[in-house]
């Protein structure tokens, strides 16, 4: 049988000779170890008689818990050390500035595109979307642009094939289309979307935006339509005696048609006293029959309105072009933060008598 006190000599000297968490380990590994030193011990009981056994093993016990409360507390020690030694060096200074961070705007268009939707939607109206790339039926044809009809010219139409038979469109009203080929009255859209003309100077830009609006129903009016444009143009310029006139124009796919323009303050922002903002108008018969819908029983009013020049006059931006330069400095200055407080701050008074 081993003399005990020797081992407890041992291992009182090995411990004491533990000076970081990896001698600790190393001494844990040769006492208490699958073959550590105790272990060993441990096995040779099953050899001793029952008298022996008992004693030595109830010694053995002890010593084995001795040593782990000892190596215990040494690892605790060295664990203290360890926390207090980061926390004298990793300071941090809190009164540093904080690294510059960069945070993406909204730009003017999409802000005034979204709250524009979000008004027609206040309206009880719903969302159409159509290809950029379309055909000449949607395009011209089905619209009541007769082949070789001159209207077609004042269209300054991107081909994009020889036959002509493809093009970017010139307009959102494609969608009109699009949509009463694949719906049944009663039918309340409204249509986002980029259009295109060869077209460039100060005014004009070869890509700008559109939203198209469309309602079919059996008693769609002037009255009606009059009313939500008008209250549309209310809510987004949060000017509640915004003036809008209607003239009589003309529009291959309307009967009547008519442009609105605003005056007053947003007129003269510009220099005038009356601004175009808009083409509508009722539905051509036409155009109804093009797409199956019988017009003695249906009829509708339309409207296709240039978004960007509403943007600039919102958020007085000078310069149309300026809008698609991408440009860093400039959407820093007028684009929208992600939460920015949204700038509709007039409600809507009445849904211009159209059910929802
Ligand atoms: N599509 C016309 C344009 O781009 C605008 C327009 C006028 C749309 C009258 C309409 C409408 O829906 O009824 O100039």
């Amino acid at each position: 049988m081993t003399d005990l006190s020797n081992i407890e000599n041992e291992i009182a000297q090995d411990i004491n000779n533990i000076n970081n968490l990896q001698a600790l380990e190393e001494v844990r590994v040769l006492w208490l170890g699958k073959k550590g030193k105790l272990t060993e011990q441990m096995k040779s009981l099953g050899s001793m008689s029952p008298e022996e056994r008992k004693n030595f093993g109830a010694k053995l016990n002890q010593l084995k818990e001795k040593l782990t409360e000892q190596l215990n507390a040494k690892r605790e020690a060295f664990e203290r050390e360890e926390m207090n030694k980061r926390l004298a060096t990793e300071t941090i200074d809190v009164t540093l500035p904080t690294r510059p961070h960069d945070m993406g705007r909204i730009h003017p268009i999409s802000q005034a595109m979204e709250e524009m939707l979000t008004i027609f939607a206040q309206m009880g109206f719903n969302l159409a979307e159509g290809p950029d790339v379309e055909d000449d039926w949607h395009n011209f044809e089905a619209l009541n642009f007769p082949k070789n009809h001159p209207a077609r010219q004042l269209h300054d139409t991107f081909f994009m094939t020889e036959d002509r038979e493809k093009l970017l469109r010139t307009h959102t009203s494609g969608v009109q289309i699009r949509t009463m080929e694949n719906q049944k009255p009663p039918i309340k859209i409204v249509v986002p979307g980029r259009t295109y003309r060869v077209d460039y100077d100060a005014t004009h830009t070869p890509m700008f935006h559109q939203i198209e609006g469309l309602v079919v129903d059996k008693t769609a009016n002037v009255a009606q339509m009059k009313t939500v444009l008008t209250e549309a143009f209310k809510a987004f310029f949060g000017m509640d005696d915004l003036q809008v006139r209607f003239r009589p124009h003309y529009f291959p796919f309307t009967e009547p048609s008519f442009e609105a323009d605003v005056g007053g303050e947003l007129a003269r922002i510009v220099g005038k006293e009356w601004l175009e903002l808009l083409g509508c108008g009722m539905v051509h018969p036409n155009v109804l029959k093009n797409c199956g819908i019988d017009p003695e029983e249906y009829q509708g009013f339309a409207f296709g309105v240039g978004l960007d020049r509403l943007t600039m006059l919102k958020y007085n931006i000078p310069d149309l072009r300026s809008l698609f330069d991408a440009d860093m400095r400039w959407i820093e200055h007028y684009g929208f933060l992600p939460l920015d407080v949204p700038t509709i701050t007039r409600g809507l008074s009445m849904n211009a008598g159209l059910k929802k």
